[in-house]
């Protein structure tokens, strides 16, 4: 069975094995457990039974929230746990005001997810993401209101 949950710095090697498995320049362990200590920040494991699924970190600073990274493993993808993460990571922080994403503007995937939740785009930086062969990719930004997108609480 899928189970979502907070975990603390001391699953910093599954998050970054499971990143490391969805990004070219996934975190490893080291760079995993800077961000997990750095203030505000809190991490969602997704397992099914003892087998990392998804993850996904969030940061919460004064009254906003950031979705700083998302995946999920391959084998799991376009069965809905991309969107319980977001809104697992939307759940943590219902009072804050705005829940900020940046998406390369080619992750069409990801894009569609957020879209689909309900994020709008709010602004573009132009060349953010460099990709393998040096080519530059703009990033999209977008956010939502939180509790527009957290589970209810049962
Ligand atoms: C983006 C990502 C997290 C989505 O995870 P997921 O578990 O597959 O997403 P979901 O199953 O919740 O998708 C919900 C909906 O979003 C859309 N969607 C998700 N992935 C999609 C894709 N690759 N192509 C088109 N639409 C997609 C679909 O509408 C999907 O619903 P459907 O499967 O019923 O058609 C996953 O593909 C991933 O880890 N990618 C690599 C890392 C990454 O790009 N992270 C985001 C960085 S901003």
């Amino acid at each position: 069975m899928m189970e979502l949950r907070v975990v603390d710095r001391s699953y910093g090697e599954v998050l970054s094995a499971l990143h490391r498995a969805c990004f070219d320049d996934g975190w490893g362990p080291n760079s995993m457990d800077e961000v997990l200590r750095s203030p505000g920040v809190y991490a969602i494991l997704a397992a099914d039974g003892e087998m990392p699924a998804g993850m996904a970190l969030g940061r919460l600073a004064a009254d906003e929230a950031e979705l700083l990274t998302i995946c999920v493993a391959e084998e799991f993808r376009r069965q809905g746990l991309g969107e319980a993460l977001v809104r697992a990571v939307a759940s943590v922080v219902p009072r804050a005001r705005a829940l900020h994403l940046e998406v390369a503007a080619d992750n069409r995937g990801a894009m569609t997810l957020y879209r689909l939740l309900g994020f709008r785009e709010i602004g573009r930086r132009k060349d953010y993401y460099r990709r393998a062969g040096n080519s530059l990719v703009d990033a999209l930004t977008m956010m939502i209101e939180p509790k527009k997108i957290a589970p209810p609480i049962p």
